[in-house]
């Protein structure tokens, strides 16, 4: 039974701690903020939710790092979200220092955790959590890809008046309105997509689904944080089921894809070790095109964050 690390108690964080109290699959969640009692108070909240839910796992709430001694697995959602009129690249001159001193202050106290990246912007601070980490690439990653592709699905769903669970796709790419969902690799209980609905119609959903995140934060003024939540704790049931499902994930490529030295999002494999495989498609020309795009929005913010004094 695992121990998972929760850092940030906010929406996003607190989300994903109570659904993975949810699938009661680890025997114990710690929900670390630098807002200590509003972790405590969530824990508390989502640990009294068990006898009526029924799951054993436990939940804490605490801003006191060695409470998260020996954590299997770190879920890293602690920074800023964006108002509406913000990028996600807006957020890097605060998030940057806040993920480095998480990401620091973790490895004090576990020596092998898996890491998975959620704050943003999430390319770029899933790299600064894998450089103040120092853990293997298999081991720090981010959720953004599981996100992209169930609005993706979602949109579909309302469009076909299917269920949902019958749309399966994969989405590449950085998380912002570069992604590339790709429609030849979608399909609803394994029929192309394109055999199901219009041209037109489906370049609208990818161009809504590009724009997701900020269609959620014009509507509410902040970011949206229950599918947010539900990815990052799917991967982490993932891992620790050990089940090698492939999902969309942020992951280091070093020439998968002819990119080097960039995190960008990827069909992957997840199992206990992490990141078990990175998958390749054989992309189109114009579907590399619109990666290699997105790769280089990418380098451009992480030029800014190379810049920067995060000390
Ligand atoms: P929130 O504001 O509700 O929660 C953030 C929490 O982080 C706050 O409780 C705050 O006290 C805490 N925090 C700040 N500095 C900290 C530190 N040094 N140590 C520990 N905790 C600290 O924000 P929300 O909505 O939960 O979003 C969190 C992050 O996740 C944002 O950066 C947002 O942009 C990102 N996000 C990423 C998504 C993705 O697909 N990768 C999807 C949704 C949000
Ligand atoms: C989202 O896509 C803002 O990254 C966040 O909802």
């Amino acid at each position: 039974m695992s121990k998972v690390t929760v850092v940030g108690a906010g929406n996003v964080g607190a989300t994903c701690a109570n659904v993975l109290a949810h699938k009661d699959v680890v025997k114990e969640v710690v929900l670390l903020d630098i807002q200590g009692d509003l972790a405590r108070g969530k824990a508390l909240d989502s640990w009294q939710q068990a006898p009526i839910d029924y799951y054993s796992t436990s939940l804490v709430g605490t801003e006191d790092y060695s409470l998260t001694a020996d954590s299997d697995i770190v879920v890293i959602t602690a920074g800023v979200p964006r108002k509406p009129g913000m990028s996600r690249d807006d957020l890097i001159s605060t998030n940057a220092k806040i993920v480095n001193i998480v990401t620091s202050s973790i490895m004090k106290h576990s020596k092998n955790p898996i890491i998975i990246v959620v704050s943003n912007p999430l390319d770029v601070m899933t790299y600064a959590a894998y450089k103040a980490s120092g853990l293997d690439k298999t081991r720090v990653f981010g959720m953004a890809g599981i996100l992209d592709t169930a609005r993706y699905r979602a949109f579909l769903a309302t469009a076909l008046n299917v269920s949902p669970k019958d749309i399966q796709a994969v989405l590449m790419g950085g998380h912002g309105d570069t992604m590339v969902p790709l429609p030849r690799y979608t399909t609803v209980s394994g029929i192309p997509v394109t055999d199901m609905i219009g041209g037109a119609e489906l370049d609208a959903i990818v161009e809504r689904t590009k724009k997701g995140g900020g269609e959620l934060v014009k509507l509410m003024g902040t970011s949206a944080w229950y599918a947010p939540g539900a990815a990052a704790a799917q991967m982490v049931e993932t891992i620790v089921r050990d089940e090698n499902r492939i999902f969309p994930c942020c992951a280091r490529l070093e020439g998968e894809y002819g990119l080097n030295d960039i995190f960008l999002g990827v069909p992957v494999k997840l199992g206990k070790n992490g990141i078990e495989q990175v998958i390749e498609l054989n992309l189109n020309s114009d579907e590399s095109a619109l990666l290699n795009t997105s790769a280089d929005h990418v380098r451009a913010v992480m030029e800014v964050f190379e810049g920067m004094d995060i000390s």
